[in-house]
């Protein structure tokens, strides 16, 4: 019988500083074999403000963190994970739409790396034919009139196992090896989604969500079909109508439009 090749832990940040190019000076780039969660560690050990972008690569995780509680399984050398502690400017417009805007960022920086079909899910999931792709998880740093500042972290499928089963993940899960027929470098992954970050909060910061909102819904999952939205004990039924200005999101029903502002909301297709 076969053995499984070992996985590949090596990480060249040099690499990704050459991909990052003249932009590279404004990352401060790590990377640790193994640890619990990047973003626990972020959160943790929040690095000082030296006008940097601080970005934490794990080629392992043992206890990586998703939305609403969830768990983020990977394994090693089958996905990206990274977390990246953002500041923004006093007066920018965080949190509202920030989560939406990186979902954006990662299926927009995906697709130039050729990913076709990528789709998203409110607020963030990035999705091939219903499939998860990529799980971010946007958490923010305690202000009290300082900088705001956002721990961002994203895992994104490169080659999972063959025989990979996610407990709770309705539609299953996608990786670039299936999508492409190759995966892609994990350091030109990662220099290619900061690159993105970086533009996409740079409109975020100087226009709000507004600037980005046609850009989500064009890559809307759900756009005008049957969903239920449960979250903070209501549930709601209707009809995906999109998002508005501060990245809430749009249910028409029988009563009206609705808003759903919060992070804590599933969304399915309506049986
Ligand atoms: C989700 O889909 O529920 C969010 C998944 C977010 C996973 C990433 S992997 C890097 C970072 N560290 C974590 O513990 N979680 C995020």
């Amino acid at each position: 019988m076969n053995a499984s090749p070992a996985p590949n832990l090596r990480f060249d940040l040099e690499q990704v500083a050459l991909d990052l190019g003249a932009r590279s000076s404004e990352f401060a780039l790590r990377w640790v074999e193994s640890c619990g969660s990047t973003n626990t560690e972020l959160m943790n050990c929040t690095p000082e403000d030296d006008g940097r972008v601080h970005v934490l690569v794990a080629g392992q995780q043992t206890a990586g963190r998703g939305r609403r509680g969830r768990v983020w399984l990977s394994w090693p050398d089958s996905c990206l994970t990274f977390s990246a502690l953002w500041r923004f400017a006093p007066g920018a417009p965080v949190p509202a739409g920030l989560s939406l805007v990186t979902g954006l960022a990662v299926a927009v920086a995906l697709e130039k790396l050729g990913v076709e079909g990528l789709q998203l899910k409110w607020p963030n999931d990035v999705l091939i034919h219903g499939q998860k792709l990529a799980g971010i998880l946007v958490e923010l740093l305690p202000g009290r009139g300082r900088t705001p500042a956002a721990v961002i972290g994203i895992g994104v499928n490169r080659r999972l196992p063959d025989d990979v089963n996610i407990p709770g993940q309705a539609g299953g899960v996608t990786d670039l090896q299936r999508e492409l027929g190759h995966t892609i470098p994990a350091e030109s992954l990662l220099a290619a989604l900061l690159t993105e970050l970086h533009a996409l909060f740079e409109t975020y910061a100087a226009a709000g969500f507004g600037a980005l909102r046609g850009a989500w819904q064009q890559r809307n999952a759900f756009a005008g079909l049957p969903v239920t939205a449960c979250g903070d004990g209501s549930t709601i039924y209707g009809t995906c109508a999109g998002v508005d200005d501060d990245g809430a999101l749009l249910i028409r029903t029988d009563t009206g439009l609705q808003r759903v502002l919060s992070g804590e909301i599933s969304l399915r297709l309506a049986p």
